[in-house]
């Protein structure tokens, strides 16, 4: 069939993008689903850094790709071999397909997923096929998904079923902003949360981090603390129940060592920006952990006090996909949406239209949205 998809042609395109373009719409065609894999009819798909950091270059992958990778649909049509789908079924879509089968994936690690790394890597769908071609060549799959599109084939280890009642633009956050930042907090962070009362503070504000502050506030911390460079997301931070603000600069860590009685038990740091991890590890106290979801450009480097993880038993922690089981946390995280405990539909700040991504993701790389949704209702 033919499907219209969002391609990246080129990476590193200076901005803005509104001028630059990109992103092009572009007409492809879209083989039918084999062996293990779902037809999605995409309905709703979020505009993440991660896909701006494909379009800046900050995280280099094999071009031409199809973008997106935050999403929710319904299932059209099943490949053969397919168990536990259906068509007409509602679907969120995760960004790391799980085989099932490896060392990580047994030990309930999907995030780590080998062969889903692998396929990931190389711009594939689990099963190592590629489904969107134009004029005979092929163009990459974003991490399984490619979901900045009105159909997408996907390994049904990509996809999640969720209740039908559930809106498709609130059912999309689920699939990174939620699934990551949420994540980050509850299964990455969970030891330094086991006594009551905790301290913890955020760094970096958008999608990721406005659903690391919803989730730690479930948590009923004794201080939760929010840190950003920009005033707007501060104040947002406040209304989702942040109780210190702080913002970012040079003395961001003192703000938050200070508001904390010598800093935080748990730090999370949702920028992808190495000097901010290094400051996020700074404001954590004797003991304290520090979590880490950003994506900096791989050439990059940490520095801290070495002495300081030992003489202070501090820890940190990376966090890919939010340590989550898709297929456990997203069902949980909605209950926890539906039962109040997590207001996550406080992060759609903006509903685009298809022909609107480039100016999206200006708006995103000016710190200006949280998640905007792009809605395909076509
Ligand atoms: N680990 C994972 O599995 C995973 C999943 C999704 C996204 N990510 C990464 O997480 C990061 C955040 O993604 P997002 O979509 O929420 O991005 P975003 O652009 O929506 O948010 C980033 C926020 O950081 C703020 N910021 C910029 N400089 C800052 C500074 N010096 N101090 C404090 N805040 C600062 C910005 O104002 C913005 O609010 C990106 O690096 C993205 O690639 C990781
Ligand atoms: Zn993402
Ligand atoms: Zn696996």
């Amino acid at each position: 069939m033919r499907t219209t998809a969002t391609v990246l042609r080129e990476m590193g395109v200076p901005g803005p993008f509104a001028e630059t373009r990109p992103l092009e719409r572009v007409e492809l065609e879209l083989d039918p689903p084999g062996e293990g894999e779902l037809l999605i009819r995409i309905r709703a798909a979020g505009l993440c850094h991660s896909d701006l950091s494909v379009i800046t270059g900050q995280r280099p992958r094999v071009m031409p790709m199809a973008l997106g990778h935050e999403a929710a649909g319904e299932v059209v049509e099943t490949g053969p071999g397919v168990d536990g789908f259906a068509v007409g079924d509602h679907v969120v879509l995760a960004f790391v397909p799980a085989c099932g089968e490896c060392r990580f994936c047994l030990e309930e690690r999907p995030a780590l997923c080998e062969p889903g790394a692998e396929a990931n890597g190389a711009g594939t769908l689990l099963g190592g096929g590629m489904r969107l071609h134009e004029d005979g060549g092929d163009i990459h799959h974003h991490l399984g998904v490619s979901a900045l599109a009105d159909h997408a084939v996907v390994s049904a280890r990509s996809a999640v079923v969720v209740p039908d009642d559930l809106p498709f633009e609130i059912a999309a956050l689920f699939g990174c902003a939620v699934l990551t930042g949420a994540g980050a907090v509850l299964n990455t962070g969970a030891s330094a949360l086991s006594r009551e009362g905790a301290s913890i503070a955020v760094f970096g504000l958008g999608g990721v981090g406005l659903a690391a502050l919803l989730a730690a506030k479930s948590r009923r911390p004794d201080v939760l603390v929010a840190v950003d460079a920009v005033p707007e997301k501060l104040e947002l931070a406040r209304e989702l129940g942040a109780d210190v603000t702080v913002a970012a600069g040079p003395d961001a860590v003192d703000q938050v060592r200070e508001a904390t009685g010598g800093g935080v038990d748990l730090a999370v740091e949702t920028v992808g920006n190495e000097v901010v991890l290094a400051e996020t590890y700074a404001a954590t106290g004797r003991g304290g952990t520090t979590v880490t979801a950003g994506l900096p450009h791989p050439s990059r480097k940490l520095e801290i006090p070495a002495i300081s993880l030992v003489a202070e038993e501090r820890t940190l922690k990376g966090s890919y996909l939010g340590s989550c089981v898709p297929s456990r946390d997203i069902p949980e995280f909605i209950r926890m949406y539906r039962e109040g405990e997590m207001p996550v539909e406080k992060l759609l700040s903006h509903r685009l239209t298809p022909d609107q991504m480039n100016e999206g993701f200006d708006r995103l790389a000016r710190g200006e949205a949280v998640r905007q949704i792009v809605m395909f209702d076509s």
